[in-house]
């Protein structure tokens, strides 16, 4: 990296930091100002506005979140990388359980408690051997399969969310693949999506949110591993992303 990129980098950290401190006050007291509506009996448009401030409040969050776990892959080294045996079926199950959580948060603005139930009518299945382990840095492949999985769950416009996920020891390689029966992508979009803040145009995906930062962060990191992402997809089908790790 040259010296104006470690700037630029440490900028952007700090940023993400100080902007932190706001937004989780700001996330706080109209959550728990939200918790009033009914006791106080706001108004439909107090409740209304105060629902928007959360939900937006909570985008923001994710935004930062997102900008600094960016920044953190961007700027990691490959000669230094921390990497440790890491059991991937638990590691997928961990994925997969936070992102049903986190789905009714991202949608509603609201806890998922709030909102009628976590599953909402998505539904993970795992195929992969208990003892399946692979050498990585545990925190970014989290990373990794935590970004597949949100954006399966995010494009896919079903009531019913069906999603995949398998763990393959190949002998020479173990893969992980994340399939979906959402949207698709169209095999002009398919090269692009992987440029840092790319998105589909959002009249094809229906699209909720996002800045286009999830690809990238994981090609990155699979080259920080020196494996590779591959993805085969139809349009309105789904797609299938396969992440290969050398052994
Ligand atoms: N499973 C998928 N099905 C359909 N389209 C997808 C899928 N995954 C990614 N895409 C397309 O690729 C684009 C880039 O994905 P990426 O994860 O980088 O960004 P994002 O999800 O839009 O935003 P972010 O990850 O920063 O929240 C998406 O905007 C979407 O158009
Ligand atoms: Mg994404």
């Amino acid at each position: 990296m040259t010296e104006k990129d470690t700037l630029s980098a440490k900028a952007l950290t700090l940023i993400s930091h100080k902007l932190r401190t706001p937004l989780s006050i700001i996330n706080g007291y109209s959550e728990a100002v939200l918790s009033q509506a009914t006791k106080e009996k706001f108004s439909p448009f107090t409740t209304k506005a105060l629902g928007e401030i959360h939900k937006q409040g909570n985008r923001m969050s994710l935004l930062v979140d997102k900008l600094m776990a960016f920044n953190q892959v961007i700027t990691a080294d490959e000669q230094t990388l921390e990497k440790q045996p890491v059991n991937l079926k638990s590691v997928i199950k961990e994925c997969a359980e936070k992102a049903i959580a986190q789905e009714g948060v991202a949608e509603k603005g609201l806890p998922a408690e709030q909102t009628g139930g976590v599953k909402r009518g998505t539904f993970i299945e795992i195929d992969c051997s208990s003892q399946l382990t692979l050498n990585a840095n545990e925190h970014m492949l989290k990373l990794c399969i935590s970004e597949l999985l949100a954006n399966a769950i995010k494009f896919n416009n079903k009531l019913e969310k069906t999603i995949k996920v398998q763990g393959t020891n190949h002998g020479d390689s173990i893969s992980i693949s994340v399939r979906d029966y959402g949207v698709g992508i169209r095999p002009q979009d398919v090269s692009k999506i992987f440029e840092p803040f790319y998105q589909v145009d959002d009249y094809f995906t229906g699209q909720i949110s996002g800045w286009g930062l999830g690809l990238p962060m994981v090609q990155r990191i699979l080259d920080l591993h020196r494996g590779s992402i591959s993805v085969v997809s139809d349009r309105g089908l789904g797609s299938i992303f396969t992440l290969s790790f050398p052994l």
